[in-house]
C-alpha cells in the first residue's frame, strides 16, 4: 500500500528534514511550515521514525479537503476511505487538532465533528451501529490551515525528540532534533575535531556522535505505528535491522565540558543511557578559558539565555568573555544557538549566517561563524 505521509517538524528546520528524506530514498512532494510531505509504503513509515533526526512526528495523510462550515467537515470526512486504515475494533480517537487562519477554529468542535462523521463513515461500512474501541489505538489529528483540512493518522506517538536517553534533564536542556539540526547544518563529521564547551545535559555531544556513528535517533524507541493495522510487525523488523546495518564503528572523539561539575556526570550519564559514552570525553571546565592547539576545530554550543530576571548582565558579560576567548581561535568554525539577538554585538564578530528558529517555543538564532576550509591533505 502506498501512502502519502507528513514529516511534521520545529519551524526553521523543514529544509533539513527534506533532505533527511531524500538521503533515505523517499520522494518529497511538498514543503510547507512545520510540514513536509513524501511519498511512502508501510515499511518506510517505519523507516522514517527511527530515521529522522530532525522531525518531530509522522502522520500519514487520510485525505485533504476545503471546509469553511462544521457541515462541510463532516461530509468531507464521512467521504474519506478510513476502514483502509482503521479496523472494526480499533480505538480511534481524535488526538489533536490545530487550526489556523481558518473559519473553523475551535478545536474540541473540530474534534467532536471529525469523531462524529468518522463513526457515521465506519458504521456505513462495517454494517454496524456500535464499535467497541477495544483494539489498538488509531489516533486521528487534525490540522486546518486557511480552511485547508488534512485528516490523518500519528504514527509517532511521544514525539521524536524524545529519543529516550535523556532520563535526566538538568537546566536548559535543548530539544534533541535542535541539537541534531545544529549539527547537521554544519561540515563537522567524525573526522574532524568538535567541542561543546558548554554541554549542559550533553545534547549536542550526543546528537553528533550519534551522527557520526551513523546510529539511528529512534532505534531503541517505541512508537504508536507498531499498533497501526496497515503497518506490519515485518516492516518495524526490517527496518530496524536496515537501520542497525547502517551503523559504524568509527572510533572518534567528541569533547563536551561544562563549568558545572553536576551537569558532566548527568551529561556523562545521558550519554551512556544513548550508547555513545565511549565516543565523547567529558570534563569539568570553563569555557571563557577555551583554547586549543589544533588549529581547525568545531565548537557548536548553546550558552545560557538568561531569561530569568537579573540574569541579563551576567549572560552579556559571559558572552563577552567567550568573544574573547574565541578570538584566539580564528581558524575555528564557531556555531551557537542563543535566544539573545545581540550575540554578534556581544561577541565583536559578525556571523555569515543567523537563522530563526524555534527551540520548543523559544524564540532564537543558530548565528553560524564558519572558519577557512583546512588545507586538503595530499597522499
Ligand atoms: C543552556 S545550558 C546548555 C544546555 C544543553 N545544550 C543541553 O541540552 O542540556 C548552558 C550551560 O552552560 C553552562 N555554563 C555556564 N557558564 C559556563 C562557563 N563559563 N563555562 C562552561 N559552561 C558554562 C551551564 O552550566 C549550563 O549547563
Amino acid at each position: 500500500m502506498k501512502f502519502e505521509a507528513i514529516a511534521v517538524c520545529l519551524f526553521g528546520v523543514e529544509s533539513t528534514v527534506s533532505y533527511e528524506l531524500k538521503n533515505l530514498g523517499f520522494t518529497v512532494t511538498n514543503v510547507s511550515d512545520g510540514r513536509v510531505t513524501f511519498e511512502t509504503d508501510a515499511k518506510g513509515i517505519a523507516t522514517a521514525n527511527i530515521s529522522l533526526r530532525c522531525a518531530e512526528r509522522i502522520l500519514v495523510k487520510l485525505g485533504e479537503f476545503q471546509a469553511r462550515t462544521f457541515d462541510e467537515l463532516f461530509e468531507n470526512v464521512k467521504k474519506l476511505p478510513l476502514e483502509k486504515y482503521i479496523p472494526v475494533d480499533a480505538n480511534f480517537p481524535v488526538a489533536k487538532a490545530k487550526s489556523i487562519n481558518s473559519k473553523l477554529f475551535s478545536v474540541s468542535d473540530i474534534q467532536a465533528i471529525t469523531k462524529k462523521a468518522a463513526v457515521e463513515r465506519l458504521k456505513s461500512v462495517y454494517k454496524t451501529e456500535w464499535f467497541c474501541e477495544t483494539g489498538e489505538k488509531h489516533p486521528i489529528h487534525v490540522f486546518i490551515n486557511k480552511d485547508i483540512v488534512q485528516v490523518t493518522i500519528d504514527t509517532t506517538g511521544p514525539a521524536l525528540h524524545k529519543r529516550g536517553y535523556r532520563q535526566l534533564s538538568g537546566g536548559a536542556p535543548i530539544r534533541e532534533t535542535i541539537a541534531a539540526f545544529m549539527v547537521m547544518l554544519t561540515p563537522w563529521n567524525e573526522s574532524k575535531l568538535l567541542v561543546d564547551p558548554m554541554c549542559g545535559s550533553g545534547t549536542i555531544a550526543i546528537e553528533a556522535a550519534m551522527i557520526g556513528a551513523n546510529i539511528m535517533p529512534g532505534i531503541n524507541r517505541n512508537f504508536q505505528g507498531e499498533e497501526l493495522s496497515f503497518i506490519s510487525k515485518s516492516d518495524w523488523m526490517i527496518a530496524r535491522k536496515e537501520a542497525i546495518e547502517k551503523e559504524n564503528h568509527k572510533e572518534f572523539k567528541i569533547y563536551a565540558y561544562d563549568i558545572d561539575p553536576e551537569m558532566v556526570k548527568l551529561a556523562k550519564s545521558n550519554a551512556q543511557i544513548a550508547g555513545v559514552d565511549h565516543l565523547i570525553d567529558f570534563m569539568k571546565s570553563d569555557a571563557t578559558k577555551f583554547h586549543s592547539s589544533n588549529e581547525y576545530g568545531f565548537i557548536i554550543t548553546n550558552p545560557p539565555y538568561g531569561e530569568r530576571m537579573g540574569e541579563k548582565e551576567e549572560v552579556y558579560e559571559l558572552y563577552k568573555q567567550l568573544g574573547k576567548a574565541f578570538k584566539h581561535l580564528p581558524t575555528w568554525s564557531i556555531y551557537v544557538i542563543s535566544s539573545l539577538e545581540n550575540v554578534e554585538e556581544l561577541f565583536g564578530k559578525k556571523a555569515m549566517k543567523k537563522r530563526k528558529l524555534y527551540n520548543g517555543m523559544l524564540k532564537s538564532h543558530y548565528y553560524q561563524f564558519p572558519g577557512p576550509k583546512p588545507p586538503k591533505v595530499q597522499n
